[in-house]
């Protein structure tokens, strides 16, 4: 039988890239993404092996080592890429940071997505993070299934669950898998759609055992296995899910007005394969990328890929970078020319690598779709288009103006250049933001939350090795300066004191509080000043 390679590359572009499906999760931290992430690996047959509870943590650190400040606060703050095939669906899986201060880079790798999965606890219901991240997949039309975790141990009632989901997040929600009890009565799951039943191991434990095909919910294979309140309870709740709730609406779903919900257990291995099916039959694949006024279809003959994110020393021993490129169109092969769009510069991709879930291969060839990590020594910026013809540029890619000003202050003044140098790459990396002011020459930086500042200097430490301290700076707030180039020059020359670059020498007001910032605003009513600039 033919396979899908045996193919000319023409005829497989469209199944090539109707198959693919890459999505990220969303959740409060602890809800168990990164559980849900191994086990989707596992059943993915991507690992063999996800890491047990105990092995995990262990297994966590030996990830992410390079990052000092991971260790110590047991957050991850990178995001990841990881690719597995599963009956012939190609699934890129994109991690995201489980901090809440890590939003502009959450928000980053969400642009890159076509679905996600949110994790819910179902101790907890919506928590304050899941909120945030829902709302940003909202605004750029993400569709989400919801995987309400945790069902072996004790939990919210089903439907207050559902209630307050729907509520929280205006959405309609169609129940697939729905529990037989929680906690100490949990008696595994059953797949509402497919008449499954997930069953426990029957060793006394919650561990996931074998599934059956029943003929129904009234099949006497629950009555034999079941005690019969917790079976009457549950016959009941399945009954008025297929009364009351809808059916799963593929339009309704991509359009992000429903969401299909699983009832599971990621450490206990319920309902994982149910949840990548789920993704399988109605996660959408590859969407039109927006590029200003034109959205690129995906089935495009030309290639185009859009940088979304970029690490920094991945290997602590050389300073080589990674970007992180989705391909919005065609099909990749390596080796091919791509033009870096705006700055005429044009890139042999010779060694692109896949993310497998443990290694990193060659990406021999990549789809629209796929994600690809490009090793560079700094030319490739979060925002770049890279394309095979024409200028057609990305956007809605933002840099969001932040919320928190230090100026950065080197125990070491012998290090000056070693600091310029860290604060160009991690800024580059869109870490933070490094603004240099124009009278004095100051760094500041400004991130949008706390930590990352912590993450900034335990970086330049451990990757630099330089020293750097933040102090506080006179400054509340940066706006980015647009308008007319002759107004914004003059602006600048006359306000030298309170203009900074950043770092693509675009130039930045500092204010020092919010009535100063109305106050300029006011007295030069010709220039904007911007709050949320669209990376290039
Ligand atoms: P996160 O990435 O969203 O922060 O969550 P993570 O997967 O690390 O899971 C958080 C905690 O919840 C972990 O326990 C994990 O074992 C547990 N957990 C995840 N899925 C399930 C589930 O389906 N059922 C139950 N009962 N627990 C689950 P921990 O004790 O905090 O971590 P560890 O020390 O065991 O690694």
């Amino acid at each position: 039988m033919n396979t899908l390679a045996d193919f000319p590359a023409e005829a497989q572009l469209k199944p090539q890239i109707a198959r693919r499906r890459t999505f990220a999760i969303i959740s409060h931290p602890d809800a168990g993404k990164t559980t849900l992430t191994e086990k989707l690996l596992l059943f993915g047959g991507a690992i063999h092996l996800a890491g047990e509870v105990a092995a995990r943590g262990e297994r966590r650190r030996t990830r992410s080592d390079w990052m000092e400040i991971e260790k110590k606060r047991g957050i991850s703050v990178s995001s990841s890429v990881m690719m597995f095939e599963r009956n012939g669906i190609v699934f890129n899986l994109l991690d995201t940071p489980g901090h809440e201060d890590f939003s502009e880079d959450t928000y980053r790798t969400l642009t890159a997505v076509d679905s996600a999965v949110m994790v819910v606890d179902a101790a907890k219901g919506i928590e304050a993070q899941t909120l945030k991240l829902f709302e940003v997949c909202r605004l750029r039309d993400i569709p989400i299934i919801t995987f309400i975790n945790k069902v072996d141990r004790e939990g919210m009632d089903p439907f207050e669950l559902m209630d307050q989901i729907a509520d929280k997040l205006a959405l309609e929600l169609s129940p697939v898998t729905w529990p037989i009890g929680m906690g100490g009565q949990f008696h595994g799951v059953y797949n509402l759609n497919t008449h499954d039943w997930h069953k426990l191991a029957g060793d006394g434990s919650t561990k996931f055992g074998t599934t059956e095909r029943l003929t129904g919910l009234d099949d006497p294979k629950l009555d034999a296995a079941v005690k019969p309140d917790v079976l009457a309870e549950f016959r009941g709740q399945a009954e008025l899910v297929a009364e009351a709730m809808p059916k799963v609406d593929m339009e309704a779903y991509r359009e992000g007005h429903l969401s299909p919900v699983f009832f599971g257990s990621a450490l206990r291995d319920f309902c994982v394969a149910d949840l990548l099916d789920g993704l399988s039959a109605w996660a959408p694949p590859p969407r039109p990328q927006p590029a200003g006024d034109v959205a690129v279809d995906p089935n495009r003959d030309e290639v185009s890929a859009l940088i979304f994110k970029v690490q920094a020393n991945m290997d602590p021993n050389h300073r080589d970078r990674i970007a992180f490129a989705r391909i919005c169109s065609g099909r990749f092969s390596r080796g091919m020319k791509l033009n870096q769009v705006g700055t005429g510069k044009s890139l042999a991709v010779t060694a692109p690598i896949f993310f497998l879930a443990e290694e990193r291969e060659l990406a021999e060839e990549a789809w629209a779709g796929d994600i690809i990590g490009i090793p560079n020594h700094g030319a490739l910026r979060v925002g770049d288009t890279l394309a095979e013809k024409g200028d057609l540029r990305f956007t809605g890619l933002p840099r969001f103006a932040p919320e928190i000003l230090r100026r950065v202050r080197l125990g070491d003044p012998m290090k000056t250049k070693q600091m310029r140098r860290a604060l160009q790459d991690l800024s580059e990396e869109g870490l933070a933001q490094v603004f240099r002011t124009h009278l004095g020459g100051d760094h500041i930086v400004g991130v949008v939350g706390a930590l990352q500042l912590d993450v900034m200097a335990s970086r330049v430490e451990a990757e630099y090795k330089v020293k750097i301290e933040f102090e506080p700076a006179p400054f509340a707030t940066a706006r980015w300066l647009a308008g007319d180039p002759k107004l914004v020059k003059a602006f600048v020359d006359v306000n030298k004191s309170v203009v900074a670059d950043d770092v693509d020498g675009d130039p930045v007001y500092l204010a020092r509080n919010a009535w100063e910032l109305n106050y300029t605003r006011e007295k030069n009513p010709d220039i904007r000043f911007v709050e949320i600039k669209e990376m290039h």
